[in-house]
């Protein structure tokens, strides 16, 4: 096997995640290495990934994740940059097989590329996601910059203030991130502290938790839905945005609005 690319189905989930790096990098969200995706690829691997001997050392995750036994992820490079990724997936990234103790890896595709450095959050994630059956299995962390912006006003940061205001803006982002924006506040990036504080916000029922003053970090059943429903929020809080440049507040669709919206596409309240 010259490539794990050469599986059909895990070449199409890292053609997938190529795609959305592209868009990361166009949408100036994706600075330097800025960002990371990890997808978990287990339910696509065959006998043949399966007997790949390991190229790399056995790496601690820092954490043990006991949902992630034998799991196989294709995660972005540490210090890779995405718009490099977008062009050649298999040179900015690679694929881990967590070992049975559960609090190791090991590289086993194509080249030994370190995983990002947001690997206990990613993988905190997944671990979760497993635990509850969840059918999702992309994770994807990006610095959109007016979502950003937000954060460094204590204001927006209270529970669901920020949620509203951006519902409010445009009926397709609660149509399209029907479970608003969670919030974890400002902790050291790739810490097991910001990834316990990440699973504990999904788990209070949020696809897409901003990590303050850093990025998001949004769950999705595939890549693309995942950076859907970044998108929509940030195109949110670029129309709030530009109503204030214009010198005003914007109104936001009224309580009666949001209330038949979410009446006649089953949204919850
Ligand atoms: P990596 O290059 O290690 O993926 O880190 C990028 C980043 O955004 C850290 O939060
Ligand atoms: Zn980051």
């Amino acid at each position: 096997m010259n490539s794990i690319l050469e599986n059909n189905n895990i070449c199409h989930q890292v053609e997938q995640v190529a795609e959305v790096a592209g868009y990361l990098w166009q949408k100036g969200w994706a600075e330097r290495n800025g960002g990371n995706i990890t997808i978990n690829i287990t339910e696509y691997v065959d006998d043949n990934i399966k007997n790949l001997h390991p190229i790399s050392d056995i790496k601690p995750i820092g954490t043990t994740l006991p949902y992630l036994k034998g799991a196989y992820f294709y995660c972005k490079g540490t210090n890779r940059r995405m718009r490099d990724l977008a062009r050649k997936p298999m040179d900015n990234g690679s694929v881990i097989r967590i070992l049975d103790d559960c609090a190791n890896y090991v590289i086993i595709a194509d080249k030994p590329v370190l995983p990002t450095s947001e690997l206990p959050s990613h993988l905190s994630v997944h671990n979760y996601l497993l635990s509850i059956g969840s059918s999702y299995r992309a994770s994807l962390h990006t610095h959109p910059i007016e979502l950003v912006a937000m954060t460094h006003n204590p204001k927006f940061l209270q529970k669901d203030i920020a949620t509203h205001i951006l519902w409010s803006m445009i009926p397709e982002t609660k149509a399209f991130c029907p479970r608003g924006l969670g919030i974890v506040p400002y902790m050291l990036p790739s810490s097991v502290e910001l990834a316990n504080a990440t699973i504990k916000t999904i788990a209070d029922n949020y696809d897409v938790v901003m990590w303050e003053k850093h990025g998001v970090f949004a769950v999705d059943t595939d890549i693309m839905s995942a950076f859907d429903q970044v998108d929509v929020l940030n195109k949110s809080a670029q129309i709030y945005i530009a109503a204030k440049n214009m010198g005003f507040e914007p109104e936001g669709m009224s309580i009666q609005q949001m209330r038949e919206l979410s009446d006649a596409f089953g949204l919850p309240k």
